[in-house]
């Protein structure tokens, strides 16, 4: 049985990281292998009440400690129940956001800083990390105008998951600037991807070094 996989997406709000998540699961897929997509917060049911707790912009005054502690047990439910189980089997795990996110978000946004959250992965994960993080980093006002319009859109739906985005620039500037450190000190796992170029185009690319490093793992 081949060895598991794990990758994650990571960006910022409206950085085409869930739509690029769901074109490579296609592609392997249709490539003969066996995924599983999850994301986070959510994907279980504990996950996913934990995730209307969080994104609902109705929710007010989390203190950011809570709000880190909240992300990690809605990760540790989703480790147990969804990823350790697919690797086991063998399958490539994609997952929408990981530990990274909380780093750029509760450490860089919220202030928390990389130290107590990296303390918090090690209690809750231990040392589970994606064996590749695809970190798409377009650039700042095109990913929030994006996210702001898909928002619009939900909410005429009735989902409301804008909490994070009713956020101000400032705090998405510190996010972007933490993803980019992290990207810089874990270059070996984290692959940036800056384009602003079509989804197809940055499709063929994910695709191109997902394929790479799978090579790798067998040879
Ligand atoms: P998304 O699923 O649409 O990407 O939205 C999830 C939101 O939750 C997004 O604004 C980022 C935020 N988030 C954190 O702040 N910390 C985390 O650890 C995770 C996983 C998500």
């Amino acid at each position: 049985m081949p060895r598991g996989f794990f990758i994650t997406f990571e960006g910022l709000d409206g950085s085409g990281k869930s739509t690029q998540l769901r074109l490579l699961a296609r592609s392997l897929q249709e490539r003969g292998r066996t995924v599983t997509t999850t994301r986070q917060p959510g994907g279980t049911e504990i996950g996913d009440r934990i995730r209307a707790l969080l994104l609902h912009s109705i929710t007010q005054n989390v203190v950011p400690l809570a709000e880190m502690a909240l992300m990690f047990a809605d990760r540790a439910q989703s480790i147990q129940q969804i990823i350790i189980p697919a690797l086991a089997e063998g399958q490539i795990v994609l997952c929408d956001r990981f530990t990274d996110s909380t780093e750029a978000y509760q450490g860089g946004g919220r202030g928390l800083g990389s130290e107590r959250v990296l303390a918090m992965h090690h209690s809750v994960c231990g040392d589970l990390w994606p064996d590749l993080t695809l970190l798409m980093l377009p650039d700042l006002d095109a990913s929030l105008a994006r996210a702001r319009r898909r928002n619009l859109r939900q909410q005429t739906h009735g989902a409301d998951e804008n909490r994070f985005e009713a956020e101000e620039r400032a705090f998405y500037e510190r996010v972007f600037s933490a993803y980019r450190e992290i990207a810089t000190r874990d270059h070996l796992r984290v692959v940036t991807i800056e384009d602003n170029t079509s989804v197809e185009a940055i499709e063929q690319r994910i695709l191109a070094i997902v394929t790479d490093r799978l090579t790798q793992l067998r040879t």
